[in-house]
């Protein structure tokens, strides 16, 4: 695992665009997004570049079920308005938050398969977990339906009127479809995400308690903090 430390989000946004660029230059053609306020700098970067995803297919890590792609906290809203409306791709995926569990399980894991991913992006939530998978996911996990837990829905809220408003489940990328991307980068901005990236870069052994720790059986992972979230591990 490589660790990259930079000063702020704004440095550490930069880094990870110019991964991305060299990795579409090199031939990566899948890429795994994220939503959230970490990758929201990176995705500035990627707008005002003259990058050109044009060729490339774009599959994210997971959506609130119940939402549609028109609502504003859908995370389909969510990466049209930062990247996809501003820099097109071949195909955008994101999961179908209106289908019913064994549809969308079903529908994402035939897209997974047939758009294996170069480059993942990921963030990192502060109890550990990738994507929607909360700590006690299984590592053979494929794509499925999750029930959010409370430090979620509470470090969620901030993006809607009320707790109440923020959905109770999501679909999301299970860990072991996480782990077959090519190349995984995973970011965290801020000293909220301190102890996270202390679980994950001081684990010696992989725990379904820390899904993050996951990562340090894959053979191909960045990880991109800032000094605020690299506080604990220096
Ligand atoms: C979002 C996602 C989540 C976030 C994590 C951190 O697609 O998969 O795992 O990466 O919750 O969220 P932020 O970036 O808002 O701190």
């Amino acid at each position: 695992m490589e660790i990259i430390i930079v000063e702020n989000k704004e440095e550490g946004s930069i880094k990870a665009y110019e991964l991305i660029h060299k990795a579409l230059n090199e031939g990566a053609k899948v890429f795994g997004l994220a939503t959230g306020s970490t990758p929201e700098i990176m995705y500035e970067k990627l707008v005002e570049s003259d990058i050109d995803f044009s060729e490339a297919v774009s599959v994210n890590l997971d959506e609130y079920v119940g939402l549609s792609g028109d609502h504003e906290q859908s995370y389909r809203y969510f990466m049209q308005k930062h990247l996809f409306d501003k820099k097109p791709f071949k195909a955008s995926y994101v999961p179908n938050g209106l289908n019913d569990e064994e549809t969308e399980v079903a529908r994402y894991e035939k897209i997974l398969a047939e758009n294996p991913v170069d480059l993942q992006i990921l963030g990192i939530g502060q109890n550990g977990h990738i994507a929607f998978n909360e700590p006690g996911t299984s590592f053979d996990s494929i794509t499925h339906k999750v029930e959010l837990t409370d430090s979620t829905i509470q470090a969620n809220k901030r993006f809607f009127e009320k707790e109440e408003d923020v959905p109770r489940y999501a679909y999301s990328m299970g860990l072991s479809s996480i782990m077959n991307a090519k190349k995984i980068i995973l970011l965290a901005f801020g000293e909220e995400k301190a102890q996270a990236v202390k679980d994950l870069v001081t684990a010696e052994v992989a725990t379904e308690d820390i899904p993050s720790t996951i990562l340090i059986n894959h053979p191909d992972v960045t990880i991109i903090v800032d000094e605020a979230a690299a506080q604990l591990i220096k």
